[in-house]
């Protein structure tokens, strides 16, 4: 037996319905007020003056308004009223008033009409009042707002309302500012029977805004779309209720979406390899879609590894390693894919291209280029299959696997484990370390606590920091110290990014947007004295010299691979740490000729050579002289070589002038020596300046050093130039490499031996004693009881003595 069937109607519960109609539409401010807006254009308002307080609200139009009571019953009365066609621009639903209502006790007032909803006190109605003493024109909207804006939300609803307006064809002016301009006013870059299309690529990142007829409708990321611009239709689009979504089956819409995709193709082939992050994964999801063949953006650099390394198909195809899946931020992900075990794509990047694994991912290449080869010409289709080959060829490794290998251990070690050089390294990377805590409290105006430096072993990472109070190189990093100027750089570098972490990165590799911006302030800084890199990178070669030379090991070959660099130099005084007045005079005229410049601080004195040319020494100690009252004579060309021709000896031209240039020498050092013992400067040291006047080379940095060195009154005890020059060792244990021509003034201060190294070069005698004399200060030099056994047994060595006294 079959039922009864009925044919029923739908019944609403207008108690209910009304309440959602209020309560649950957009639920802003800027929305309601929108609304609003819209409402006034469809009364054929030119103007909309609206006043916003924290807890008012007041909407003035100057349309048409309530015309009469019935309009007032049957529109404002009733929700849901169906509209004529062509009877409003915006309207549609007949609720967007309500939207208002959840928010304020607000009322219409039109003409004489005044309806006043307080949905908080009367949910199912309105007051209407009727007075002709209360007439107004058009249509005022007010209310009392229910919840004061924060200052917060104040801002928010303003720019908002802002947006939302910015092409409606109606003058909107806000607390007596006007916020948009007209709409024929704008200059749009692409226009057609439906639709206006700004370009904003200064907006970088914004998106596309959509508004329907000038109301601002949404945003669409930058990433679906990979461009930021206004989009403005002529027609209003078919949105929902919330006029916040539209509907896809809008006939203006698609036809912009079309317009838009075939703008981001046109935009990453014109900017040919570089695209933004915004308009790859666009291109991503316009090629999986299949609305853009993989073939045509070979070049690209869609795919990215996980180090953030992007790279094109062309690039992709020809590599010949295997590809693997890794976690996102797994801490062995940079080191296999810099190692180049294998291309690492994360679980991240996977996901854009809607993959899970990374045979999924090759059998996606594989049909996409399939799918071309269906519908392409003959070149094309012979492209793709070659394409498709090597994607066949591509092998996917387990990321387990590739980890197996390689230990994510991060080491620390301790400090009798490290070698003399590594704690020179150590050292001068902690006083770098210092001056760049320093500097970054300085740059960013923030109390930036030093961290300490310490040397770990690790196969993954060259640094890494707790983010607070250490941070570890890695003892493989060390080389860079030893690899020149490009070492440093890079060593200041891996300083700053371990500095820019402020919480530990052991055990991931992530680099937060917090990370990033301070690197980017830190590195971008213009201001001179703030600069980061070269300052640190500057000061760690001198520091690392220094220390070397203070362990008494050879410092590495970059120190004089250029000649014309600027070279620095840094001196330890000795006792009370003064210059002599002679030095310091020396300095002060090189300072002003801006050939070099020197910074002393206590003991320390540090010398920058700005020119490894010749530098005018004579000149400076001729005008010291002077100044003293002694003018020293010039070298006469003229008359020394009429000497030569009037003399009838056997000599020749050559033999005769050095004659003469030596008698002089020995003139001109007779007066200097005077001066320089009267005034309480070395007389060798003095010396040693003006002779430079017969050898060009001799005449620059080089010699000032010396010249400093040898000053008596001068308190200096070592120069970190030790072996620059001299690189024989002459004995050698895993600690300790000593220079047999180092030179003799340095060996002398440091180990009391008074021997020059003419007189070593000629005398075997001298020679032993000095070795024996060094030696012996060597060995005192030691702590080590080990190392003091070793250099023992050396020295005592027949073939060392052999070695050293030949
Ligand atoms: N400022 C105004 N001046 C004159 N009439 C108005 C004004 N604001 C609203 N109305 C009337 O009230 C009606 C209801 O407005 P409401 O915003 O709720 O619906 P709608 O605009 O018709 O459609 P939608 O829900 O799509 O906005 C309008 O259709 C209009 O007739
Ligand atoms: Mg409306």
């Amino acid at each position: 037996m079959s039922g009864t069937v009925e044919s029923l109607k739908w019944s609403v519960d207008s108690d209910g319905i009304i309440g959602h109609l209020i309560e649950s539409q957009n639920g802003t401010l800027s929305a309601a007020v929108k609304e609003l807006i819209m409402n006034l254009v469809d009364k054929g308002s030119t103007k909309c003056e609206i006043t916003l307080r924290d807890d008012y609200f007041s909407v003035v139009d100057n349309g048409i308004g309530f015309v009469d009571r019935e309009d007032v019953e049957n529109h404002f009365g009733c929700f849901g009223k169906r509209h004529e066609e062509g009877d409003a621009v915006y309207g549609r639903f007949r609720i967007g008033r309500g939207q208002i209502m959840s928010l304020a006790k607000v009322t219409w007032h039109s003409h004489e009409f005044k309806m006043t909803a307080d949905y908080k006190k009367n949910s199912g109605g309105y007051e209407l009042e009727v007075n002709q003493n209360e007439y107004v024109d058009g249509c005022t909207v007010y209310g009392q707002l229910y919840n004061v804006l924060t200052s917060w939300d104040f801002k928010n609803t303003v720019d908002e309302i802002k947006t939302f307006t910015k092409y409606m064809d109606v003058e909107v002016v806000l607390n007596g500012s006007i916020l948009n301009s007209s709409i024929t006013d704008v200059k749009w870059d692409y226009e057609d029977d439906d639709v206006m299309i700004k370009w904003e690529p200064k907006r970088q990142g914004c998106g596309v805004f959509v508004y329907s007829k000038g109301v601002f409708v949404k945003e669409i990321s930058s990433y679906i779309y990979g461009l930021d611009s206004d989009v403005v239709t002529k027609k209003t689009l078919v949105l929902n209720m919330a006029r916040n979504e539209i509907a896809e089956s809008d006939p203006t819409w698609g036809k912009i979406t079309t317009l838009l995709k075939a703008e981001a193709v046109r935009r990453a082939k014109h900017s040919k390899r570089k695209i933004s992050e915004a308009q790859r994964l666009s291109l991503i999801n316009q090629i999986i879609c299949g609305d853009y063949p993989l073939s045509e953006a070979m070049d690209l650099k869609l795919f990215k590894d996980s180090r953030g390394v992007t790279f094109s198909f062309s690039a992709f195809k020809d590599r010949l390693f295997p590809i693997t899946m890794s976690p996102n931020n797994h801490p062995l992900a940079d080191h296999i894919a810099s190692s180049k075990s294998a291309t690492v794509f994360d679980v991240r990047e996977l996901s854009r291209w809607g993959v899970t694994c990374c045979e999924e991912f090759l059998n996606l290449l594989a049909d996409l280029f399939m799918s071309e080869m269906a519908l392409c010409d003959k070149q094309t289709r012979r492209d793709s299959g070659y394409y498709l080959r090597r994607i066949r060829e591509i092998r996917v490794v387990a990321y387990e696997k590739l980890c197996k290998g390689i230990s994510s251990d991060l080491k620390i070690l301790k400090t009798k484990e490290l070698s003399d050089r590594d704690k020179a390294a150590r050292n001068a990377i902690q006083c770098a370390a210092n001056i760049m805590s320093k500097r970054i409290s300085n740059i960013l105006n923030i109390n930036v606590h030093k961290r300490k430096i310490l040397i770990g072993e690790s196969q993954i990472a060259h640094g890494w920091t707790d983010g607070e109070t250490y941070i570890a190189i890695s003892r493989d990093a060390l080389s860079f110290l030893d690899a020149g100027r490009y070492g440093m750089n890079q060593m200041a570098l891996l300083l700053l990014h371990e500095y820019c972490h402020d919480e530990s990165d052991v055990g991931s590799h992530e680099h937060a947007e917090y990370f990033f911006s301070k690197y980017h302030d830190l590195t971008m800084t213009m201001d001179k004295s703030a600069e980061l890199i070269g300052h640190v990178a500057s000061s760690l070669e001198g520091d690392y010299r220094t220390q070397l030379s203070k362990s008494l090991l050879s410092v590495p070959k970059f120190c004089d691979a250029d000649p014309y660099a600027m070279s620095s130099d840094v001196f330890i005084l000795n006792g009370k740490g003064r210059l002599s007045p002679f030095v310091k005079k020396l300095l002060e005229c090189g300072r002003e000729a801006n050939l070099l410049d020197y910074n002393k601080k206590g003991k320390r004195l540090t010398l920058v050579s700005k020119t490894s040319k010749h530098f005018p020494l004579v000149e400076f100690l001729s005008n010291m002289m002077a100044e003293d009252g002694i003018d020293l004579p010039f070298f006469d060309y003229d008359s020394a070589s009429a000497r030569i021709v009037n003399n009838a000896s056997s000599l020749d031209h050559h033999e005769h002038m050095d004659l003469i240039r030596e008698e002089y020498k020995a003139s001109v050092g007779i007066l200097i020596e005077g001066w320089a013992y009267e005034h309480g400067h070395c007389p060798k040291a003095a010396c040693e300046v003006i002779n430079s006047l017969f050898s060009r080379y001799s005449c620059g940095a080089q010699h000032l050093k010396q010249v400093i060195l040898n000053d008596s009154k001068t308190d200096v005890a070592y120069s970190e130039s030790v072996g620059e020059h001299y690189k024989t060792p002459v004995f050698e244990t895993d600690k300790i490499k000593v220079d047999y021509y180092m030179p003799t003034n340095i060996i002398g201060e440091r180990w009391n031996c008074t021997v020059s190294r003419d007189e070593l070069a000629s005398s075997k005698a001298e020679r032993v004693q000095f070795v024996v004399n060094s030696l012996k200060n060597v060995i005192g030099v030691l702590k080590d009881n080990d190392e003091k056994r070793k250099v023992l047994e050396l020295i005592t060595s027949a073939s060392f003595v052999d070695s050293i006294v030949d």
